[in-house]
């Protein structure tokens, strides 16, 4: 998947160097980058990246690191807005070109952030999925827990194409299996959705908790209990809004790195 390219001397502020990219639809791509040698995350957290505006002064949005804490590059998962300040020009970047990237790292969607479990859900719709690209390549989710359950809905099949990709790459990786333990990846439970095109499973994720489709589908008995599940959510502000009244209903409470709970969420995107 990568594709090495010479590493430039920096000429921005916080400038780090691309490696690969690879586009996926007309509207996501994905994009690896040198990383920091200072920088130090928990996987799952977000930093702030972008590029020099035509006023001179940088043009920054936050991004989930898609890459796990371990790793040499870091990688990005990203939307393509044709008419977005940031993302109309971000989609042409190549290798060898230069983002700026601030290494602040922060975020909600951190193992510290949940109380001890048996089974975590992790919900994403869209380009939400990108902590999670991090969190399925972190040992200690495996360690944490016996089950990982991922849910991706989106509207079409080929924007599932990079989170089915990336699970099969991690369930057949040696290197991955000898890092995260024995079994680790029969551990992993994929449940991918579409919404507007037909596929194996139609439907919002949401609508398919509230009719028990899900615990059918996954043979698993009396829901989801405050006792053994956990779980962290990443969409749209009206899934995430949806997302957690369901959670609630299941009597699990939202938590925070100050606070760890059963459940935690992230905006995916603001608007
Ligand atoms: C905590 C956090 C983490 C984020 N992580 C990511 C990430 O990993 N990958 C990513 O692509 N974006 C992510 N975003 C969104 C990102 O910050 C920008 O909004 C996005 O890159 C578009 O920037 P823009 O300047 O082109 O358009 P903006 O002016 O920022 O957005 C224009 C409009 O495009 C839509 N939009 C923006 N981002 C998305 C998206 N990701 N999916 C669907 N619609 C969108 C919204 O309707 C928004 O109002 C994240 C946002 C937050 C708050
Ligand atoms: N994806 C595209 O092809 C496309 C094309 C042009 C423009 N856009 C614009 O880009 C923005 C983001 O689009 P997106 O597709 O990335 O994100 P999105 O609109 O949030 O939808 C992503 C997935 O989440 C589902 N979803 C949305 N709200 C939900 C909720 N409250 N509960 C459960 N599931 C929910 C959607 O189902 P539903 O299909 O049922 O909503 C869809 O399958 C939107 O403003 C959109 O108008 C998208």
């Amino acid at each position: 998947m990568t594709q090495a390219a010479a590493v430039k001397a920096p000429t921005l502020p916080d400038a780090q160097t691309v490696l690969s990219v690879q586009h996926w639809t007309d509207r996501l791509f994905s994009f690896r980058v040198t990383r920091p040698a200072s920088l130090r995350f928990r996987s799952g957290e977000f930093v702030m990246i972008g590029l020099m505006g035509d006023n001179g002064k940088p043009l920054l949005r936050a991004y989930s690191i898609a890459s796990p804490s371990w790793d040499d590059e870091l990688e990005f998962y990203s939307i393509k807005v044709q008419d977005g300040p940031l993302t109309s020009k971000l989609q042409h970047i190549q290798p060898g070109d230069q983002i700026i990237l601030r290494p602040k790292p922060v975020g909600t969607l951190v193992h510290d952030a949940l109380l001890p479990g048996k089974r975590i859900w992790f919900f994403a719709t869209g380009t939400g999925f990108a902590p999670f690209a991090s969190l399925l390549r972190e040992p200690q989710t495996y360690e944490d827990y016996d089950e990982v359950i991922v849910t991706h809905t989106c509207r079409d099949v080929a924007e599932l194409e990079y989170g089915r990709r990336l699970i099969e790459e991690i369930k057949a990786d040696e290197m991955l299996a000898e890092l995260m333990g024995d079994g680790f990846a029969d551990k992993i439970r994929y449940y991918p959705t579409t919404t507007r095109e037909q596929s194996p499973r139609m439907g919002r994720i949401t609508t398919l908790l509230e009719d028990g489709t899900v615990f059918r589908d996954l043979s698993i008995e009396g829901g989801i209990k405050p006792e053994t599940d956990r779980a962290m959510v990443c969409g749209s502000l009206a899934f995430n809004h949806d997302i957690k009244a369901i959670l609630e209903g299941f009597g699990l409470r939202e938590g925070a790195n100050s606070e760890p709970k059963e459940f935690v969420v992230e905006k995916a995107f603001v608007g």
